[in-house]
Formats: C-alpha cells, structure tokens, sequence
C-alpha cells in the first residue's frame, strides 16, 4: 500500500467515526430535539425498531420509562416526537392549538387514496380542512341534521336486532363485531348517499375500505423514499385498489346528483330515501373550496370514504369492548338493564333522547373508552412552523405523535387502572371528566382542540344506542367452554384478538 493510499484510507475512517458519532447521538437531527435512543446512520432507529419484531406500541412503552414524557425516534428521513405527558399533551393540542394543528406529510400511496390531501383528517392547517371541516360540521352532525336523520338509525339498528337474534338462535352464539361494524357502516353510508343500500353492497364497501386501511399503513418507503423504486408494485397495487374503491362509490354518487338535480332515480333497487339537501354528499356538489374549486367525484369519493372508515371501526370496537366487561361482569350488566327498564320499560322503544337519560350507560361508555381506546395514538400532528414544547425544538416537519392510551394506564392518574369499573365516573376519580380534553386531559378518546374528531357526539350516540338496545333485548352470556378472550391485537384499532363470542337469551 503506497503512502497515499494509507492516508486516504486514514482520512476516510476518521471521517466515517465522526459521522458515526454524530447520527449516533443526535440521529442526524437538529440539536435541542427531545431525547431519544442513539440511532445509525441514515437509518436512524428503524433497523432497530424492525428488528424487534413487536407491535410499535410495546416499543413506544419501554421508551417512555428510559426517556420520559417527550422523546425523538428517529426513523428513517422521519423525525418522530412522542409526547405521553398529559399536561405536555394539553399544552399542544389546547393552549397551544393552532401551533400544533397541522399534518405532516402524506405518503405517495395516502396521496392516491386522498387525492392530494383532500379529506379533512389529513389537509394542512389552512383554508381547505377549514372548509372542509366546517361544511362537515354544519352539513353532518348538528343537533337539527343529527335529528333528521334520526330513522336512519333506526332502520339499521332494527336490522341489526333481526340478524342477530337470527345468528343467535341459528349458531347457538353470535360474533358480535362483524354485526356492529356492518349495521355502523351502514348508518353512515346512508348519512353520506342518502340511499339505503343492500346488505351485499354494503359489506363490499366494508371490505375495499378495509384493504383501503391496510394497503396506506406506513411501508419502509414512507420511512426511507429512496427505496420508491423498489415499491412499485405497491403503488400499482394501490392504484387498482383506488380504481376498484371509484367503481364501487361513483355510481352512487351519480344517482343522487341526478335525484337532486332532476328529482329522478335511476336505479330502481335503490330507494332514494333522504330528502333533497340531507344527506352529505348533497353539500359536497355545491363546495367549491377556495384552494381547489368545485369538488370531483374523486374527491367526493375521498370525503364520504372518510366519513365511513372514521365512524366505522372506533365505534364497532367500542361497542365490543363494552359488551365483553358485560359478559364477564353479570352483575354491571344487570345494573345497567335495570337503569333501561326503569326508564323505557321493558319493551318500550329506546328513543335518541332517552340514552342522554342514562347515567349508568355513559359511564358504562366512558369506562370503556378509558380502559380501551380505540386507538392509543392520535393521528400525526405536525407544528406549522418551529417551535418548543418542554423545553425542546420541535421542528416544523416533524411528526408529533401523542400517546393518548398512557394517561389511562397512568397510576398518577387513575386508580387501578387496569381494573373495569364504570362507578368511578359516577363517584370516583371519573367524577366530572372531560372526554374532549378542554379543560385538562385525564383521557383522550377524540383528541382534544383544533383537530378533535368533529363527530364525537355522533360516535357516542351509535355505541349508546347499539349497546342499550341489545342489553334491553337480551341477556347477554359467556359462550360454555369458550370464555371470551380479553387479549388485544392492533389493527387500524385496537381490537379483540379472538373476536367476541356470546350467547344471547330473549328477556321477554
Ligand atoms: C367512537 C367513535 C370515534 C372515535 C373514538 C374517534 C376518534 C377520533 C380521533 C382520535 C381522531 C383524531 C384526532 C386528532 O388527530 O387529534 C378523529 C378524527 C376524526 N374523526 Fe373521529 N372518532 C369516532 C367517530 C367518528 C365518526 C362517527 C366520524 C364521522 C361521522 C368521525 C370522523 C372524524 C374525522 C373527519 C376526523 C378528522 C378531524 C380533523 O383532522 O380535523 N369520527 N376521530
């Protein structure tokens, strides 16, 4: 080796150590970031999260206790801020709401599915989710809308009680999440179109906005985009399944444009049954947000999609977390069909406005909530532009993921947290809380702020009335010789890894 040679090679390792040493503690990243665990070079904590081969969440528990309520994971190009501190939590999201409202990037194949940021769980802070949001708001869930369409619930949940009792008696024991997510997703295919829809129809809107959910969780590209190239099979898988998703949408869509603009129907199996101007995609016509001008049908697929696989998952899951602790726990179970009859009666009809009269139900909900959140992250934040929360940069790219689900397993917070027990919100330390976080974050089911999920009344209203209506019909049992499984598994929610099984007896 010639002496030129050595000094290259000298130079070159002393440049690869200080590179080293430099991604090793800081990741690459910024100074002032929060702590986090020393990563590789451009890698940054991927690899290691990887190779750890568990659920992302049970990582995210072992960090917190090595780096505290705020901390950096470096993966990949992505700079990820995990806040699990309450206060720290309140601080984004209410004191400082605007700061922190934001998303962060889209991955290309999100970018397909949402045409380009158009649906308000992923616009930017700015006038597009402004409008969007707004028109979500005055045209879906106010006290007025929500009324009107009152008797689609009423329809689906009727329905639901048939298929039930039928499974029931007819298999001996019925599963219930696939129930509540079809008569859920049916509910809300009907706020969206207007039309009641076969049960065939429904469950294959179901099933694409499944893959949907599947096909857009974080791949290694989103993480790396270097490595697009090699990925381009998932993009063209992506794009099918988006063609598939418009074939499937679209046609409703143009029925009800020609039902509201020519008061015709054009196909006669499908009934046209909510007035001119009732249902959501009725508003979606007219909107012309000021960034994009009049709405497509791709983007109107994108809205009513959202409005969909948002309302469907997190309220069926609820319900089944709820009606598994009354399975287990006959006596809450009793307590709570007592609290109905004494308020409709036996066979009396539970209206909308008798769950509101129901204490025992609301903390039956809450506890449920609490125990088990839907989802233990709220959806990425991102700041608008730099900033500092506890002390550290948070830099305006960043994804900022608030850990929700730690503050009710928190001990500080709740006591034995790990236990069932809707009492507590009747009088204990449930006593007074607020599920949107405005005053101060004991749980977090919607998020809080800017960003809170709009339809959290609507969510509430759907598992009120699927739980009161079914525990009034019948006494719900453990199927013999298979006890219902509380293990977890994380989907788009966190679910019952063996979904729930019960036997169901006719009260009256
Ligand atoms: C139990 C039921 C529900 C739960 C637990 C729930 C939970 C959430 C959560 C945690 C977020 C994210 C908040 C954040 O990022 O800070 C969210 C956002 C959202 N949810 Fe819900 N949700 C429920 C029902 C619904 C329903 C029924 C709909 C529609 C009819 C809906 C529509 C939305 C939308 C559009 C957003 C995006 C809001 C934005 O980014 O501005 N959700 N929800």
């Amino acid at each position: 080796m010639e002496l030129i040679d050595l000094f290259i090679f000298g130079l070159a390792f002393i440049f690869i150590r200080l590179w080293w040493r430099h991604w090793s503690v800081t990741g690459g990243r910024p100074k002032n970031l929060p702590p986090g665990p020393p990563g590789w070079p451009f890698v940054g904590n991927l690899i290691q999260v990887i190779l750890q081969r568990r659920h992302f969440i049970f990582i995210v528990r072992e960090l917190r206790k090595i780096y505290g309520p705020i901390f950096t994971m470096q993966m990949g190009q992505r700079t990820m801020v995990i806040v699990t501190d309450s206060k720290l939590i309140h601080e984004a999201l209410v004191q400082r709401g605007p700061t922190f409202a934001s998303r962060p990037a889209d991955s290309p194949i999100r970018l397909v599915f949402s045409v380009g940021k158009c649906a308000i769980n992923s616009a930017e802070y700015g006038p597009l989710w402004r409008t969007l949001r707004k028109n979500f708001v005055t045209e879906l869930i106010t006290p007025t809308r929500v009324k009107q369409c009152s008797w689609i619930r009423k329809w689906a949940i009727e329905n639901h009680m048939k298929r039930i009792k039928r499974e029931g008696f007819e298999t001996g024991s019925l599963e219930l999440m696939s129930n509540c997510r079809l008569t859920i997703c049916s509910i809300l295919i009907c706020l969206c179109f207007g039309a009641k829809i076969s049960e065939e129809r429904i469950k294959k809107i179901e099933s694409i906005l499944k893959d949907v959910m599947l096909i857009t969780s974080p791949k290694l590209p989103d993480f790396l985009p270097i490595l697009t190239l090699l990925f381009r099979r998932e993009m063209k898988e992506a794009k099918a399944l988006r063609k598939k998703q418009l074939e499937c949408l679209v046609p409703l869509i143009k029925n009800r444009r020609a039902f509201v603009e020519k008061g015709e129907n054009p196909n006669p199996n499908q009934e046209m049954v909510s007035p001119i101007g009732a249902a959501y995609i009725d508003s979606l016509f007219g909107l012309e947000p000021e960034t994009r001008g009049p709405l497509g049908e791709e983007e109107c697929v994108t809205l009513c999609s959202e409005v969909i696989s948002a309302g469907t998952d997190t309220s069926a899951t609820t319900v089944e977390w709820a009606m598994l602790h009354l399975v287990i726990n006959q006596e809450i179970q009793e307590k709570l069909y007592q609290e109905i009859v004494g308020i409709v009666g036996k066979n009396g009809d539970i209206k909308e406005e008798d769950v509101e009269r129901m204490p025992y139900l609301d903390a039956v909900i809450k506890e449920t909530f609490r125990r088990h959140p839907p989802s233990h992250f709220l959806l990425s934040h991102a700041a608008i532009k730099d900033t500092e929360l506890g002390g550290y940069t948070i830099p305006a790219g960043a994804y900022v993921e608030f850990y929700t689900a730690w503050i009710t397993e928190n001990p500080d917070i709740w006591s034995d947290p790990s236990e069932f027990r809707p009492e507590r919100f009747l009088h204990g330390d449930g006593v007074g809380v607020d599920v949107t976080g405005t005053r101060a974050v004991k749980m977090l089911p919607f998020g809080a702020g800017r960003r809170i999920c709009p339809a959290w009344n609507l969510g509430i209203l759907h598992i009120s009335l699927l739980i009161a209506k079914m525990v009034q019909a019948f006494k719900w049992l453990p199927v013999p010789d298979a006890p219902p499984d509380p293990a977890e598994t994380y989907a788009f929610t966190v679910v019952m890894k063996n979904p729930l099984k019960a036997v169901i007896l006719p009260r009256y």
